[in-house]
This record gives C-alpha cells, structure tokens and sequence, in this order.
C-alpha cells in the first residue's frame, strides 16, 4: 500500500516504509534491511559511532536543532553511575504528527536507533517516553520491543557482543510539559511533569539522578541509515549546517495535508503549494507557521526560502518541529492567536510567575479583542507582557507563548486593530 501522502518530490528515507503494513514485524523490518546497521555498530566502538553522526550533522529533531553527536559526547564516559536513554516521544506540539507516523509503520526503524544511540552513549538502559494517547502505537511499539528482545537485539549479551542493553516502553498522561526533556524526565521518574532547573543538565544529572541524553523518536530513528551509509551519505541532502531530510507535518487549509520527508534545501513555498497542494480551490494562503505553535508566523510573502534551520530562521520564523500549519483567507487572526494562547495557558505548569500569569493575561485580552470589546491600549499591552514572558523562566514555554502573539500584531497588526476599532472581523466568508 502507497503512503497516501508520499510524493515524487520527497526524499524518503525514514517515510520510506511508510504505509507497508509488513514492516512493522521484526521480519518485514530485517527484509528491508533492518539491524544491519546494529551489526555494524556493535562491531564498531561507542566513540566511532558518536563520531559518524557528529559528521553527519545531524540535529535534534525535537525543535531546537542541538547537534546529537555533540549531546552524546557530554555523557560521561566511566562515570562509575549508570547512563540512560530517554527518547521523547511524547510529540506533544501543536502541528506536529510525524513521531506518531514513524512508530506506527516502523516501529523496528526507532528501536534500531535506540539501540544503537544507547551503545554509543554507553547506556544499560532506555526509555522511550511516549504519549499515552497514543493507544494503537503503543501496541504496535510494545509487540516489537517483545520482538526485539526474542531476536537477541535486547537484553543480555546482544548478538554476542558482551552489550547488554534493556528498553522500557512509558506511557505518558497527556500533559504538553511533559514534552520538555526535564518535565520528561520528573515524570518518568512519578513526579509531577515540573521541568527543572538547568544547570545541571540531563547529561549530567538526569533520569533517576543518572546521566541522561534525551532525543527524539525522528532523530533517533535517522542514526540506523547514518550508521549504515555513512555521514557523506547523509550529507547529499540539505545544507552544510543543516543537513539530511526532515519529516514536515503539514496540516490547516491544505489541499494535500500529511506527512512528507524533503531534503532540508527544499524550498518552503514548494512544500506549501507543490507537494501539498496549497490551500483549498479559491483561497489565498494568509499566513504560514512552519515548526510548530511555538515559532512566529511567517506572512505568505516570507515563505520563499528553504527549509533548513538557517533558511526558515532568516526569513523569520524557525524550523522547531516541523510542524507547519497552514492558514487561508478565511482565518481570523485573532481567533487563531487565542486558541493557541488558551493552549499554553491550560498546559502551563505554573511553576513561573511570568508564564502562569502572562499566559492567563494573553488570553483574558485577546478574548475580548475577538468578541469586539478591544480596548485602544491592548495591543502595547500584549506586546508588553510578551516582552516580559520571554526568557525569564525555567523553561521555553512561556517564550513559546508569547511567540504567536507578538509575531501575529507584527504582521497582522490590520487584523487586529479592525477587531479594536471597528469591531469587526477581516477574514474572507
Ligand atoms: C514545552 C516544550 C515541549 C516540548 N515537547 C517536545 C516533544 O513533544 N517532543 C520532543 O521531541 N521534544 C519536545 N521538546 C524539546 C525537548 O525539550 C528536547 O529538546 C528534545 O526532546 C531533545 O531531542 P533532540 O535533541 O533529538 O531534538 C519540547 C520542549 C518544550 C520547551
Ligand atoms: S515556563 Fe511555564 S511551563 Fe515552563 S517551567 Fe515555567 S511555568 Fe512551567
């Protein structure tokens, strides 16, 4: 079966199974060459596979784009404590589905990657914390992690190696924080999902007290095909500072909306109204947001760039998680902006003044602004308490929520001020 959103243009090297309904048993998966790159690992030491993907280029897919090799490299390396895995599969941004899409097709792609990240990182033990919603995964993830372990890819002495190596399925309970890698961690351990103070950081006081790398389920799933055809390899797709492919969970007023995996040169506007097919038959495209809520939303005129980290950052926005969304002409700005402060206000954690109180105020004025009750003075005051949110508190969130807010007065300070002045609205019907 065909990936229903798979297009000729997409460069498909973790989508590639995608859709293929046996792929997911161990089997299907060793067929397609699954573990090789396992053997090729354990016949390798933990410091060559490191130096493979810091070559690579790889960088985090969870939405700050940190270099994994380099992260792997803060672990300690006989430390005398023991070292864990955590992969964040909580995919807990608004806009974002593509985790989801890798572990329910290939589920073997993202235990090869963690498997082979663990060795590297000299890790006894991983995790993989993933978001309790997502029951029909955690089937498919469970059944193959019970594979993995019949095959000798788990446990003792994997394929005589002397490696040993357990792997521990953990379901999340729905809360956005829990995403961040320290919130990840506290709930892991039972605890509230409280992101914590940084310094120390998870490499060197994380889960349990032990040093931690936390990854994403898309970068960990990469490592096998680095592993397995080298950095150069990876290094064909994309850009000197952001290379290889990028899964884009492209969703909103689309014609195509999915998933799709492009070379991290491709160009954003392609990827809009190409291989998504743009918005819907007589709409215009008002406004893009690329990485997720968290990052500012672009204008349609902005959108001629690349993809890459550096490309999408100076034409204004940020790569983050790849989450793009999609608005036409019929949206209302304000509308937009406020359900996604009313998101961040729900999912704070509360621990911060300026996030738990500036979330609650963002949304108390955008509300009225959209019911027509603006006041002349609201629109500096939301930029005020936006200023005052970002990078005061333990963690980006707070940032995150301020982003939509102030990115959309600056762009689509009409739309606004017509909400305030006129008490109306300027979406198309
Ligand atoms: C509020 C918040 C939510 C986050 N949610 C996720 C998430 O759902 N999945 C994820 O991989 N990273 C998420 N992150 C980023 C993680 O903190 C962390 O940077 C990431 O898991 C590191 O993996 P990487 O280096 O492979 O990108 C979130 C960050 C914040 C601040
Ligand atoms: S910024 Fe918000 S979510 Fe993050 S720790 Fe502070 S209160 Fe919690």
């Amino acid at each position: 079966m065909a990936y229903p959103h798979a297009h000729p243009r997409e460069a498909r090297v973790l989508s590639k199974h995608f859709g293929e309904k046996d792929a997911i048993p161990i089997d299907g998966w060793i067929e397609r060459g699954g573990y090789k790159a396992l053997d090729k690992a354990l016949a390798a030491s933990p410091d060559d596979i490191t130096q493979i993907v810091k070559d690579s280029g790889l960088r985090g897919r969870g939405g700050a784009g940190f270099p994994t090799g380099l992260k792997w490299s803060f672990m300690p390396k006989d430390g005398g404590k023991p070292n864990y895995l955590a992969c964040n599969a909580d995919e807990s941004e608004p806009g974002t589905f593509k985790d989801r899409e890798i572990m329910r097709w290939t589920p073997h792609q993202l235990i090869e990657g963690c498997i082979i990240s663990s060795y590297a990182i000299r890790a006894k033990h991983a995790y993989i914390y993933i978001r309790g919603e997502f029951v029909d995964v955690v089937r498919i993830l469970n059944q193959a992690v019970v594979e993995a372990y019949e095959r000798g890819y788990l446990g003792k002495n994997i394929k005589g190696s002397g490696y040993d190596l357990d792997l521990t399925v953990h379901l999340g309970a729905g809360a956005y924080i829990a995403g961040e890698e320290t919130g990840l961690l506290n709930s892991l351990e039972g605890r509230r999902a409280e992101p914590r103070i940084k310094p120390p950081f998870p490499a060197q006081r994380g889960a349990f007290g032990m040093p931690t790398t936390v990854n994403n389920v898309e970068t960990l799933a990469a490592v096998p095909h680095i592993v397995l055809n080298g950095a150069d390899w990876y290094r064909q797709w994309g850009t000197s500072k952001s290379p290889g492919t990028k899964l884009f969970s492209c969703c909103g007023h689309l014609q195509r909306p999915g998933n799709y995996e492009v070379p991290l040169d491709f160009n954003l506007r392609d990827l809009v109204f190409d291989l998504c097919g743009g918005p819907p038959k007589g709409r215009q495209l008002l406004a893009l947001i690329p990485g997720g809520s968290s990052v500012p939303i672009m204008t349609a005129d902005e959108i001629d760039c690349d993809v890459s980290y550096e490309g999408i950052e100076a034409a204004g926005s940020m790569l983050g998680s790849g989450g793009l969304i999609a608005m036409d002409d019929s949206t209302c700005m304000v509308r937009a902006v406020r359900r996604m402060v009313e998101f961040y206000a729900h999912e704070s954690c509360g621990q911060c003044t300026n996030c738990r109180e500036g979330t609650s105020w963002l949304a108390k004025i955008l509300r009225r602004i959209e019911r027509g009750q603006g006041r002349e003075e609201d629109l500096p005051l939301l930029l005020d308490i936006g200023a005052n949110m970002a990078g005061k508190t333990i963690c980006p969130l707070s940032d995150s929520a301020a982003v939509p807010v102030v990115s959309a007065i600056q762009k689509f300070g009409r739309e606004f001020e017509a909400h305030i002045q006129d008490g109306r609205c300027t979406a198309v019907n």
